[in-house]
């Protein structure tokens, strides 16, 4: 059976993934620190669960998974902490990008909705600062 770990699962999008690994036979490790999560978004989660943050726990649990997806950006637009951002985003994702370079695990990234959602990038359109 294959080990996925979903960061962020108490979260809206990292519930659903979760809920759909398992369904589809992984092995599912749950993580959260439950910074904007809510265990009603795990009650019938089935997996394993860990309470951690990663931007600075130990991420050695993850060794033998085959794919982490990342999940747990602070996505909020009234936080106003840049150094909050900074070490929850991307600091922790750095963390897991080096954890996992050697050991050949896949990430999954979630993009932001601000892409997502924008216009197409044309080769007509100005670039913005
Ligand atoms: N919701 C959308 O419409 C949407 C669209 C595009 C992309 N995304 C991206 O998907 C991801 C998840 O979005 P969401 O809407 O599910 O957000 P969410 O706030 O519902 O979920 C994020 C989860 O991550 C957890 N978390 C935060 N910091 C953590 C840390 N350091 N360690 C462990 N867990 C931590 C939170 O407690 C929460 O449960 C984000 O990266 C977001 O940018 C969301």
């Amino acid at each position: 059976m294959k080990n996925a770990v979903v960061i962020g699962v108490a979260g809206f999008i990292g519930s659903n993934i979760a809920k759909k690994l398992i369904k589809d036979g992984y092995n599912v490790l749950g993580v959260d620190n439950f910074y904007s999560g809510t265990f009603k978004n795990i009650i019938d989660f089935k997996g394993e669960f860990a309470c951690s943050d990663v931007a600075k726990d130990s991420l050695d649990r993850f060794a033998d998974a085959d794919a982490l997806f990342f999940e747990s950006a602070i996505t909020d637009t009234t936080v106003m902490n840049q150094e909050e951002m900074m070490i929850n985003n991307y600091e922790a994702f750095r963390r897991l990008l080096e954890f996992s370079k050697d050991k050949h695990i896949k990430i999954v990234y979630a993009s932001s909705a601000a892409t997502s959602k924008s216009t197409p990038p044309s080769s007509s359109r100005p670039a913005l600062p």
